[in-house]
């Protein structure tokens, strides 16, 4: 009797190893938000509800490159894909959405290349001020070897970059200076995302930068906690920067892409096929982006006007000496930047 009982003692271990091992109710339940465990049975091709989080408001154009996305894996999955979206940090901070999509309780974060520059160094290089004349050739850096290479950076942290997708370059708001150059700079507080290479783009332009999520700078510029901050035209507009400023100096002096990540454990061990769309529908979604950014420029400019702002171009060449520092600093300090930097700076 005593025998049997160590018998099926031993037998419920064995399989509680077994279970745990297997992640409980289904690894792909556990790591990709909804992929029917029943698939192997049947051997019909897997369905997914996978969920999307990112940081800007449903008007900025990120999101609509979302809505493009969902609307694309749908398409060319025949709706065997389908996906919910949280935006407007929903879901957190950028910091919590990666921690989600690590622990594979969120399937995809559009998250800015700035915050990643803080978890790898090598998305860096996108900040290289003034690499790109216009965003139609950074969008063109999307599909080189050495963007490719520095999305890679990020698997070891169990995340799989899929692309990037470009809001518009980066300009400069103020509360009430006119900045035309580095010389009128000198002291002013000036909101960057919190990022290395933001803060020292800053520095060397004699401003004191302070690192601030998007959700905290309307009240920060409105109460003169800054004078001025780093911004794009897009989420001036989705965030009414032009209620709390007066200049808006159109430096672009940096790109502003968003990454693409999705949990790489779920991605890995999806079928090619689903991979594939995965991977088609994001570039798809990225140019729709692009494309469409890319037409609204001066419509953006002349609804700033309109709404009250002095809206003006600063030529490239008052930043000159900073540039050169920007590339002498940084490129020595990671190879993928150094090329990056080599590749784009004409
Ligand atoms: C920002 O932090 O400035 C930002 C983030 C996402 C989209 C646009 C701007």
């Amino acid at each position: 009797m005593k025998k049997i009982k160590k018998l099926s003692l031993a037998l419920m271990s064995a399989a509680l190893v077994l279970t745990t091992a297997c992640g409980g109710g289904g690894t792909q339940e556990s790591t990709t938000t909804a992929q029917k465990p029943e698939e192997s049975k049947t051997e019909a091709k897997p369905t997914y509800s996978f969920k999307l989080a990112h940081i800007t408001p449903p008007d900025h154009m990120w999101h609509l490159a979302a809505e493009k996305f969902k609307e694309e894996l749908a398409a060319r999955s025949d709706g065997r894909m389908t996906m919910e979206i949280y935006p407007s940090s929903q879901l957190g901070s950028e910091a919590d959405m990666v921690q989600q999509i690590t622990a594979g309780s969120v399937d995809f974060g559009f998250i800015t290349a700035a915050y990643m520059s803080s978890r790898a160094d090598a998305f860096t290089a996108w900040f290289a001020p003034y690499a790109f004349k216009d965003l139609e050739s950074a969008n063109a850096a999307r599909s080189t070897d050495v963007a490719k290479k520095i999305l890679a950076t990020v698997e070891d942290q169990g995340l799989q970059g899929l692309d990037y997708l470009f809001a518009g370059n980066r300009v400069m708001l103020t509360k009430d200076r006119e900045i035309k150059g580095p010389e009128d700079m000198k002291g002013l507080k000036f909101r960057v995302t919190p990022s290395p290479p933001l803060q020292d783009w800053y520095k060397s332009l004699g401003a004191s930068p302070e690192s601030l999520a998007l959700p905290e700078v309307y009240a920060a510029v409105q109460t003169g906690v800054i004078d001025g901050m780093d911004m794009d035209l897009d989420a001036t507009i989705t965030n009414k920067y032009h209620e709390v400023t007066k200049y808006g100096a159109v430096t672009n002096h940096m790109v502003w892409p968003a990454v693409a990540l999705m949990n790489k454990a779920s991605f890995d061990k999806m079928p090619d096929e689903d991979k594939k769309i995965i991977e088609e529908a994001i570039n798809a979604a990225a140019e729709y982006a692009v494309t469409t950014r890319s037409g609204q420029e001066e419509e953006f400019k002349k609804t700033l006007a309109d709404k009250g702002m002095k809206i003006y171009e600063v030529d490239p060449s008052v930043f000159a000496s900073q540039i050169k520092q920007f590339d002498e600093k940084y490129g020595p300090t990671n190879p993928l930047i150094q090329e990056f930097i080599s590749t784009f700076r004409k």
